[in-house]
């Protein structure tokens, strides 16, 4: 039987015949590369996902989980509001381990960010700083940052890999744009891009969608493919090998993050901890956040959509939500956690349903493009290894120091290229007043204090290349700065030569 015969009668058998309708339509070339891909297709699990696609989609909230929930314990918990002797501890504990070259960040870099709607991939996002900073540089220069903040508490001169996962949509211009800005100054050989897999996906009545006449509509597979990935490209194995023992997961979005942040790996290393997430406060019960909490004993990350209001809007004794534990996808792992799930645990991943819009070609040969969810992706989800954490930890941190994510387009109520902008440059006015500096505006009257943070912030940033989370400002300390600021590296020198020559 030829290749096409098997193939045909693979997709006859898992109810998927449609996808060869086009068929006769196809170049010789389009043939082949459309039955190179179907080959390479899962076949015989092809009629399974299609139909738990559309069980999952169609299954009814069951609610199921709030009588085996409860928050998590407060011995597991740690916060970035205790003392600063304890915060302080915590942060020479990361930087120790920073230094010795344990520590590796990793981040989730698959996804299509559908709905901020750019055609590359999201890193690549300039938000609209002063600086035209994209979101990788921002991240690459905190790398930098937070090595050479280690090397100078412990004399080392380290390195901390960076592990990138792509996808198919975000490996090749991830890469290109990487190799165009000469990687941010960092080695090249210490960031490692890997590609997550890709699974079709699927309308509402369990059909395969097709997103042109001789191509499936294919989406990666949730950032919980990372786990796959890992033994896919031998990740693990490259870690060991470079003698990483912890690794910072984090999302591609967040503006604020901390990479490799050291309280947070400090925090987790003390514990002795194998699996660590960072969480913000709830702002309200129905913030649809996930939560971390105990489910029948276990850790476990509990989506808005499994809980009841009436769960949700349980409060303590301070008038604290109960389940406030709002997971912010920060997570810290022990590259033998890693491995474990690698070997044991990454089959048993739970997959969710996501509802996409899914650019299709109807049966009639039309491109379309819908303007309402018509597909059926499967994800799993990357904090879907708490459970088989051994011993589990929480780090409670301040929302507005550590977590403005971009999901949206401007227009949007939440997480857009405005929230996320103002977020950090109101972020660096505080550092900048804190350092007992004021700021000016163009008619140089001071503003600082009096401005509340709003919409229209302040046009202050200051270079990660010069503070990585407001340390080392010391130099502005009664220096009174105009606005539009970015305070730089190049712009700090100049203020330090006119500290030096009694200009200020
Ligand atoms: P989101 O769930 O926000 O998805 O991803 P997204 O793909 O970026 O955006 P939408 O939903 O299409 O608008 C959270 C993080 O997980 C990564 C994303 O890149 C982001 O850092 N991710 C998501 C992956 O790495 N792989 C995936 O398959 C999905």
């Amino acid at each position: 039987m030829s290749r096409l015969e098997q193939v045909k009668q693979s997709l006859d058998s898992a109810g998927q015949a449609h996808v060869l309708r086009f068929w006769s339509e196809l170049s010789e070339e389009q043939q082949e590369g459309f039955l190179q891909d179907l080959v390479l297709l899962d076949l015989q699990a092809l009629k399974e996902h299609c139909e738990a696609a559309c069980r999952a989609a169609a299954a009814p909230n069951s609610c199921t989980l709030d009588p085996d929930m409860e928050p998590v314990p407060p011995e597991i918990t740690g916060s970035a509001r205790s003392d600063p002797e304890v915060l302080t501890r915590w942060e020479d504990q990361g930087l120790l381990q920073i230094s010795k070259n344990r520590v590796a960040v990793l981040l989730l870099a698959g996804g299509q960010g559908t709905r901020l709607g750019v055609p590359y991939p999201k890193g690549m996002y300039d938000v609209g700083l002063p600086s035209r900073k994209t979101l990788y540089q921002i991240q690459a220069e905190r790398i930098h940052k937070v090595q050479e903040l280690a090397d100078r508490r412990h004399s080392s001169k380290c390195t901390i890999p960076w592990y990138i996962m792509t996808s198919e949509f975000t490996l090749t211009p991830t890469q290109t744009f990487f190799k165009e800005n000469n990687f941010f100054n960092l080695e090249p050989s210490d960031i490692i891009m890997f590609e997550q897999r890709m699974i079709p996906t699927v309308t509402f009545d369990g059909k395969v969608i097709l997103e042109s006449k001789g191509k499936i509509a294919m989406a990666p597979d949730g950032n919980g493919g990372l786990y796959q990935a890992l033994v896919d490209h031998k990740v693990l194995e490259d870690m060991e090998q470079r003698g990483v023992e912890y690794v910072h997961v984090y999302c591609v979005d967040n503006i604020l993050v901390k990479m490799a942040d050291p309280v947070f790996i400090g925090f987790c290393v003390s514990r002795g901890a194998d699996c660590g997430a960072k969480v913000v406060e709830k702002v309200h019960p129905a913030e649809p956040v996930g939560v971390v909490c105990r489910v029948r004993g276990l850790p476990q990350v509990v989506e808005y959509s499994e809980v009841r209001p009436e769960t949700a809007q349980l409060r303590g004794p301070e008038g604290e939500l109960v389940y406030r534990a709002g997971n912010i996808c920060n997570h810290f792992f022990s590259r033998t956690f890693l491995q474990d799930v690698a070997e044991k645990f990454k089959d048993d991943l739970k997959q969710h349903a996501a509802l996409k819009k899914v650019p299709y070609v109807d049966s009639c040969g039309n491109q379309l493009k819908p303007a309402e969810p018509n597909g059926i992706k499967m994800e799993k989800f990357v904090f879907d290894v708490f459970p088989f954490s051994r011993n589990f930890v929480v780090f409670e941190v301040i929302r507005k120091d550590e977590f403005s994510p971009l999901k949206n387009a401007d227009g949007a109520a939440l997480d857009t290229p405005t929230t996320v902008r103002t977020s950090l440059m109101d972020q660096h006015r505080r550092w900048v007043c804190a350092a007992g500096a004021s700021l000016l505006d163009g008619d140089g009257n001071e503003i600082g204090a009096r401005i509340s943070e709003s919409t229209d912030p302040v046009k202050c940033e200051i270079s990660p290349l010069v503070s990585y989370f407001g340390e080392g400002l010391e130099l502005l300390k009664g220096t009174k700065l105009q606005t539009p600021l970015i305070l730089d590296e190049k712009t700090t020198k100049v203020l330090l030569g006119q500290r030096g020559s009694g200009q200020i």
